[in-house]
């Protein structure tokens, strides 16, 4: 099938074309993000290969379907960014990767808990600057803290094992709890108020929907313990930046670990230095010395990459081949919200 790929960067290039050499597809690499002003250089093409941050509303919708494309397949497990019900509507299949590696995200949002709770970049800066002094770096053990796990789904549980080793005491929080993660973690689920007053260490996991939207807004900020550390690698609009900014100025919030920010479409996966960041929230963020901010770069491992590839081409042979799309996402899919309060 000839596929046009949106927003690619080099990483996912060669993860491609090397995954490519099982599948004998067509690809066609393009740099910017698809958008309704880009998706006419998908004219003629089969199928489009989109990532995170590109805008697959109804108007981009529109002009694939117009352009002959007939499957839209996401690089990426979460949905949030594609109109599914326009996409019905016209008769655009969508598929996307539920699972390429639970454990890179869950590793990378722990690989935040640890940095900012040893204060490893403030550290690193030190030594750099020949400032071998400790005073300021104080950490707390991991042992014995109670970690809240929002989520538990396939990065929520591999996360939550992870704190488990640490020796942490797991509350979870989830619209479709599963014993299992309470017997094998000796976790227990509770409603989110309860996690949010209970727990140290709060880490993210839900998609984003409209019912998770701003799931961690000023009330939610409230609720929290005074010095709780927040750990978003889920999606940014699940935080509200401006109630997490104020937050973290009053001294509410002890650590913020960001992977993932709400208004990252257009930076993210972007060099723009040299610029002037013209985001003031992210720019304030960016200021707080126990705030730690990647660049939605939870997923960027080999095994993560690999599987993302083969997983997307191997979509596109079932499409070609009339059988039945194992990871297609379609409107009804959306989950509805649990209540929040006990
Ligand atoms: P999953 O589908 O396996 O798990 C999601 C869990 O959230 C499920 O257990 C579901 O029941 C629960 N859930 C859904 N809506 C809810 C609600 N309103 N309230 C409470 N619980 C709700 O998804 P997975 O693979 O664990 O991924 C989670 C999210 O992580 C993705 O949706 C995506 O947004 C994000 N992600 C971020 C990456 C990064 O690089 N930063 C990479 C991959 C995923």
């Amino acid at each position: 099938m000839k596929l046009a790929v949106f927003d690619t960067h080099r990483f996912d290039r060669e993860a491609l074309e090397a995954a490519n050499a099982r599948y004998g597809h067509t690809l066609v690499f393009f740099e910017p993000r698809l958008t309704a002003q880009t998706a006419r250089l998908a004219q003629g093409f089969d199928a489009v290969c989109s990532f995170v941050n590109d805008k697959v509303d109804a108007a981009t919708l529109e002009l694939l379907h117009a352009g002959g494309t007939r499957l839209v397949a996401l690089r990426s497990a979460g949905y949030n960014h594609v109109d599914l019900a326009a996409a019905a509507r016209l008769g655009l299949k969508v598929v996307r990767v539920p699972e390429y590696s639970p454990y890179a995200v869950a590793e990378h949002a722990v690989a935040l808990v640890l940095a900012l709770n040893r204060r490893i970049h403030q550290a690193h800066a030190r030594v750099r600057d020949w400032n071998f002094s400790l005073d300021g770096l104080v950490g707390f053990d991991l042992h014995g803290k109670t970690v809240g796990v929002v989520g538990t789904g396939r990065i929520g549980r591999a996360a939550a094992r992870i704190f488990h080793g640490f020796g942490c005491r797991l509350l979870c929080f989830d619209a479709a709890p599963e014993a299992e993660v309470e017997r094998e973690l000796g976790a227990r689920y509770v409603p989110l108020e309860t996690l949010l007053r209970e727990a140290d260490i709060i880490s993210l996991h839900v998609p984003l929907t409209p019912g998770t939207h701003h799931l961690v807004d000023a009330a939610a900020l409230e609720k929290m313990k005074r010095g709780v550390m927040i750990i978003n690698t889920g999606r940014g609009a699940l935080i509200d930046s401006r109630a997490l900014i104020d937050a973290l100025k009053r001294g509410h919030i002890g650590a913020a670990g960001l992977d993932v920010y709400e208004e990252e479409e257009g930076i993210f996966f972007q060099d723009l230095s040299g610029q002037v960041l013209q985001d003031d929230v992210l720019a304030r963020l960016l200021t707080f010395p126990n705030v730690l901010v990647t660049s939605h770069q939870a997923f960027l491992t080999r095994e993560a990459l690999g599987n993302i590839a083969d997983t997307t081409l191997s979509s596109l042979q079932a499409f070609e081949r009339g059988q039945p799309l194992l990871h297609e996402v379609s409107a009804g899919q959306v989950l509805r919200a649990p209540p929040r309060t006990e």
